[in-house]
């Protein structure tokens, strides 16, 4: 029978929702199925899979090693830094997860408990999100490139019962201690995990403290495997702290059925792969590509997940991607489109690429930032594969727009994130709320409900989630990025509506960023804007006015302030470029122009915004940041 295509399946979608997502959760293996596909009555907006008991480990894991796919892959960990590859098969999946599971609980560690994890990119951080799943604990997983404060503001907030660590992660040309890391995040927080688990890695070893760290190899082989444990299909599964407008993280929280539900039905819809095949998500598990791609969705799926310890360029070259493609028959790759622009600037003419087979991969998916054209046409021609740009966003967990393998993939255009996915009607609106016509930019929502394996809340902060997303436009959820949708329903996403910038496929706060720059004590106001990065996409520029009366000089100061960005937010924030002005541009009510000073510094042309108090201000500021950007 032939596959319906996209237009059928998202008319089918939008006639009858609930039984287009009760057909979906045919996917998962339910101990109590759920008593209807949605809720409206519960949670915020609704909850999916009301009355559902499972377990999100037994259907990654243990119920393919039922099905006789024990000796399958699960995972495949490629490490150019340490030169290692290994295989773990579904069968010692199985076992590890559950013995850590059996350690954790053993300390302690029970359904609803947060558990934190702290991990470079190793086979275990998938094996320590498992474990938590099949215990109905809760994880949290840090990304390593943040500094010890941001560590601390995540374990105040989910308050762990435990933490899982490793001694060191690799970075080239630097191996970067974690434990002492970790060990100043719980000095900082006023919540204090009962017991730490470390990995020790051999490149460093770490110190463990008496009574709380404990080896976690040793712990795990020396536990007792521990069962999955049913949890209602609306329990959380994971918090994963994001950027928002402030220096609070927010806590996106996951729940479990939706979550398995969606990602399960992504992985054949979106990225058209089946059970047994290769994907590849080269990105990092500290972020959410890293949680649905990396971890869930491709063992949900029964595939082979490749963990990749490196970077798209200088491990050792630019054509280690094409490398791990090759060798482990990757059908299918998902990165950032700063990955490709990295190899594009060494590997121009696609010399290193040419060098290898890739006739087993299908498509390239790229996502977590705007792919430039020139870059997406680059690849697809270098490749003669599809490329297909896709938009998500940590809150959503899976693409709002995509093209779709599953459903024969519609011609991409380059620029475009592709059309909606079924499951989320997304329109672009004008202040009012009120949808604007094809093709001119508004602020884009999605029609509540949102789908499955979207957030439900954010964790101990429903009002916080009503304010952030749900309030600016009635009905709908504010996805906090501006764009169009045109005549033929593909999505153009053009820009934040806030004050989050990308920068290298990372999402960070300029907020944040102002936050750590005005506890200086020589800094009178501040604003930070992303500019344009032809690698990165987006870096931060700071710029500063100084207390009267300053009198230290003025490039120690910005030294001192590219230093405490780095140790307050960790080097991932790239603020490397920081520099001092006589004033900032303000409204007549003293709100910063920051959207004209990002502008001036791109080199754009910008309107004078009418509520300038002093219209003078904005020839200077052009001059000083030209001066800059030279
Ligand atoms: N632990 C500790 N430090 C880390 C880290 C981690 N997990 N990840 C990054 N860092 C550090 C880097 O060492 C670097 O430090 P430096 O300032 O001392 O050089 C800094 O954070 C910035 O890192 P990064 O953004 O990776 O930039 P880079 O210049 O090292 O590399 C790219 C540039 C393009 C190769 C790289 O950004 C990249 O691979 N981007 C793709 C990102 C991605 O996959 N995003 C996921 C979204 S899908
Ligand atoms: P994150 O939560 O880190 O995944 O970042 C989400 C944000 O990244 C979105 O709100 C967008 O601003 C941006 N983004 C992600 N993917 C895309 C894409 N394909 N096109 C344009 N912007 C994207």
């Amino acid at each position: 029978m032939p596959q319906p295509g996209y237009d059928a399946t998202y008319a089918d979608w939008r006639q009858h929702p609930e039984s287009w997502w009760n057909a979906a959760a045919r996917g998962i293996d339910w101990i109590t199925a759920p008593t209807a596909a949605f809720d409206p009555g519960a949670g915020v907006y609704g909850r999916w899979f009301p009355g559902s008991q499972l377990n999100t480990c037994h259907n990654a894991v243990d119920r393919h090693v039922a099905a006789g796919r024990g000796d399958q892959a699960a995972i495949i960990w490629d490490s150019p830094m340490t030169g290692r590859v290994e295989t773990t098969t579904y069968a010692q999946l199985q076992d590890r997860v559950a013995r850590l599971a059996g350690a954790m609980a053993a300390r302690g560690v029970g359904k609803g408990d947060r558990v934190i994890l702290y991990l470079p990119m190793i086979a275990e951080a998938a094996v320590g999100m498992l474990a938590c799943a099949r215990l109905g604990a809760v994880h949290s997983v840090v990304f390593g490139g943040f500094a010890a404060a941001e560590l601390a503001a995540r374990i105040a907030d989910a308050e762990p019962k435990l933490i899982l660590t490793a001694s060191c992660g690799l970075e080239p040309g630097r191996t970067i201690a974690y434990k002492p890391l970790l060990d100043t995040a719980i000095d900082l927080s006023p919540h204090k995990p009962g017991a730490v688990l470390v990995l020790q890695r051999e490149a460093l070893a770490a110190t463990l403290k008496p009574g709380r760290d404990e080896d976690w190899l040793a712990a795990e082989s020396a536990a007792t495997p521990h069962p999955c444990v049913p949890v209602a299909g609306t329990d959380p599964l994971y918090i994963l702290y994001t950027s928002g407008t402030t220096g609070k993280p927010k806590g996106v929280l996951r729940d479990n059925a939706g979550h398995a539900v969606a990602l399960h039905n992504s992985m054949s819809m979106i990225y058209g792969v089946k059970p047994g095949d290769v994907y590849w998500a080269a990105s990092d598990v500290g972020w959410v590509v890293g949680h649905s791609y990396i971890v869930y969705a491709p063992l949900l799926a029964g595939c082979s997940t490749v963990i990749f310890e490196g970077k798209p360029v200088g491990t050792p070259d630019a054509g280690t991607f094409w490398r791990v493609c090759a060798q482990h028959g990757v059908k299918v790759l998902f990165t950032a489109p700063t990955a490709i622009r990295a190899i594009k600037k060494e590997d121009p003419e696609g010399k290193l690429l040419a060098k290898y087979d890739l006739s087993k991969l299908e498509a390239l998916f790229l996502a977590g930032e705007r792919c430039d054209p020139p870059t997406q046409i680059w690849i697809a021609d270098l490749l003669g594969k599809p490329v297909v740009d896709h938009w998500w966003q940590t809150e959503t967990g899976w693409a709002i727009t995509s093209g779709f393998r599953g459903l024969g993939l519609f011609e991409m255009r380059p620029g475009s994130g592709g059309k909606a996915s079924p499951g989320y009607d997304v329109r672009a609106l004008d202040e009012a709320g009120q949808p604007v016509p094809a093709g001119q930019i508004g602020s884009l929502a999605v029609k509540l409900p949102l789908p499955p394996a979207c957030l439900p809340t954010l964790f101990k902060a429903d009002d916080r989630f009503r304010e952030s997303y749900l309030e600016a436009f009635p009905g709908w959820y504010n996805t906090g990025d501006a764009g169009m949708v045109d005549a033929d329903g593909y999505v153009w996403v053009m820009s934040r509506t806030d004050d989050i910038i990308n920068v290298a496929g990372h999402r960070l706060s300029t907020g944040a960023m102002e936050e750590v720059l005005a506890g200086h004590p020589d800094v009178a106001e501040c604003a930070v804007v992303g500019i344009k990065d032809s690698l990165k996409g987006q870096v931060p520029l700071g710029m500063v006015v100084l207390k009267a009366g300053s009198t230290r000089d003025e490039a120690e100061i910005t030294k001192d302030l590219v230093r405490l960005v780095r140790d307050k937010i960790g080097p991932v924030a790239a603020f490397k470029d920081c520099t001092v002005v006589a004033r900032l541009p303000k409204t007549r009510s003293g709100k910063i122009l920051r959207a004209t000073l990002r502008k001036i510094a791109d080199g754009e042309t910008y309107a004078v915004p009418p509520t300038i108090d002093d219209p003078a201000i904005l020839a200077e500021m052009e001059s000083t940041l030209k001066a800059l950007m030279r």
